[in-house]
């Protein structure tokens, strides 16, 4: 039987790979300071949950390691890029991340806007490796077209920006559930989705497979923001690396505020079986990484 700590062990080895690569990728470089934002907006913090998803499915899938990692990497620069813009005053106006002071507090309003900017642009860079590079021969032109275009549309209109946009035209407007899971399956699901379905992509699979894991992509992604939501009112700042109780005070639709906070977790946990339902009809066997993920999804505390 498998447990949380092999999967902390697993977690551990591959986290020291994605650090390596993005310590790599991130240039400290970039004119005038740049750089140095870009570094500190995702390097050394975060739980690096998507990263993980990518290289779990592509575990599931026997997909290609330098491929994976690529992928990993790009999912984690958009989601961070996301973060530094979603953190500034025009958005949720926070200034605490990952337990530090949020990049337009370190660095300027401007320069976190570029900073974004840039982690953006580069996820699509670390995508399509110039033809100098070494591990080039590990990124045939359609799979970085394919996962290109995977996280484009994960970060785009129908995606998490599309999401943020419901989010900030909804503060003080109370939405029923189909419209809240609209916002939460675009703001946050479709990254997290998307995280899964490239990892997936580094691999073959056949159909069936291809459409199970989309289901638990889209459940596990749901099931992450409504316990990002229960946390929001549960937990201490400290423990969140980011300011507790903030949906409260800027009146937020949640899943708490549409439910409470009993139901949004019993909701959430109902996702996660959705998700391990899924991964059983997959017809794939090595899913022991994703199952775990997806319990870690709703069992977490920060
Ligand atoms: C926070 O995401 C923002 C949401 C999409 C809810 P995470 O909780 O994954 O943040 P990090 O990456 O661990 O900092
Ligand atoms: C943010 O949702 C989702 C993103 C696309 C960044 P939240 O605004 O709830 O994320 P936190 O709570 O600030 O991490
Ligand atoms: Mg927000
Ligand atoms: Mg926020
Ligand atoms: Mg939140």
């Amino acid at each position: 039987m498998v447990s949380m700590t092999d999967l902390d062990a697993w977690a551990c080895a591959e986290l020291s790979a994605i650090e390596e690569c993005l310590n790599t990728w991130v240039p400290s470089d970039a004119p005038a300071g740049l750089g140095i934002a870009m570094r500190y907006g995702v390097l050394d913090g975060g739980k690096r949950l998507r990263p993980l998803l990518v290289l779990a499915a592509a575990h599931a899938v026997g997909g290609s390691r330098m491929a994976s990692l690529r992928a990993a990497c790009a999912v984690e620069l958009v989601h961070a890029y996301s973060l530094v813009h979603d953190d500034m005053p025009c958005m949720d106006n926070d200034v605490l991340r990952r337990g530090k002071p949020t990049v337009h507090v370190q660095f300027g309003e401007a320069q976190a806007m570029l900073a974004g900017d840039a982690m953006q642009a580069l996820a699509f860079e670390v995508l399509t490796p110039a033809l100098r590079d070494a591990t080039h021969d590990s990124m045939p032109p359609a799979l970085q077209a394919r996962l290109c275009g995977q996280l484009a549309r994960a970060a785009g209109h129908d995606g998490m920006a599309g999401g943020q946009a419901i989010d900030l035209a909804s503060v003080g407007r109370p939405l029923d559930q189909r419209s809240l899971r609209d916002m939460h399956h675009r703001k946050t699901g479709a990254l997290l989705r998307a995280s899964v379905m490239m990892g997936a992509a580094c691999g073959e699979i056949d159909a069936t497979a291809w459409s199970a894991l989309e289901v638990y992509g889209d459940s596990i992604g749901l099931a992450f923001q409504v316990i990002d939501d229960v946390l929001d009112v549960t937990q201490e700042s400290e423990v969140l690396g980011k300011t507790a109780g903030k949906d409260v005070d800027a009146n937020k639709p949640t899943y708490v505020s549409l439910m409470g906070l009993d139901a949004a977790r019993r909701h959430a946990f109902e996702l996660r079986d959705q998700a391990q339902a899924a991964l059983a009809s997959s017809g794939l066997r090595e899913t022991v990484w994703l199952g775990l993920l997806a319990d870690k999804v709703v069992e977490r505390d920060s």
